[in-house]
């Protein structure tokens, strides 16, 4: 089994990610490396702010592979907001609620009668000692609902609908976000650099 730290606390990315890449690695995220401190997320694009946190997080665990990702949502009505601001989109104190309360009040102000068509996206950056070694992404279009469906998942996942479904990403099973989400996408195309290094 090969170590790989997952440079985030967001303890639902990781157990997407620890189910996506199965039992060959073992994938630790910062819960396990309290003195881990990231540089803050400065820059204004998924991949900009995936490399500060992979360059930063690899510093505090010499030797060690250093997975980071940056994502959010993009709704095309909104001219791709939240974006990259998707974590802080209702304040930088904000929450997961409180960031879809935000969307729901933004979507309500837009003629109801088109469809909110947007994407998660996802940037993956593997770096060692501060160095980069891979760069990938992976996207899911779908559609936004202006009310929430389903408990399950994070963040903005009960307001979206993927592409070829009829249910949120909050009521489908994880086995299913986990084969066509963005992160999923985007770990595939890190896949074999991964394996190059286990
Ligand atoms: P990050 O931790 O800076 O990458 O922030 C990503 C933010 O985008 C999260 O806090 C969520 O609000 C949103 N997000 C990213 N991926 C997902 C997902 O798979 N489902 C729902 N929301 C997501």
């Amino acid at each position: 089994m090969s170590r790989l730290v997952f440079a985030t606390s967001n303890a639902h990315k990781t157990e997407e990610v620890a189910a996506i890449l199965g039992e060959e690695w073992q994938v630790e995220d910062l819960r396990a490396h309290p003195g881990v401190i990231l540089d803050e997320e400065t820059g204004d694009t998924f991949e900009a702010n995936a490399i500060i946190k992979a360059v930063s997080g690899s510093r505090g665990v010499p030797g060690l592979l250093v997975l980071a990702d940056d994502s959010g949502l993009e709704v095309d009505a909104l001219d791709g907001a939240p974006g990259v601001r998707s974590a802080r989109y209702a304040g930088e104190t904000a929450n997961a609620a409180d960031n879809r309360a935000k969307l729901k009040t933004e979507l309500a102000k837009l003629p109801q009668d088109i469809r909110f068509s947007g994407r998660f996206q996802c940037c993956m950056v593997l770096a060692r000692d501060g160095e980069v070694l891979h760069v990938t992404s992976g996207s899911v279009e779908g559609r936004l609902l202006t009310e929430e469906v389903g408990a399950g998942g994070f963040g903005y996942d009960a307001l979206f609908i993927p592409n070829g479904f009829t249910e949120t990403f909050g009521v489908l099973p994880a086995e299913t976000k986990n084969q066509l989400s963005h992160r999923a996408r985007a770990l595939a195309a890190m896949k074999e650099q991964l394996a190059s290094l286990a």
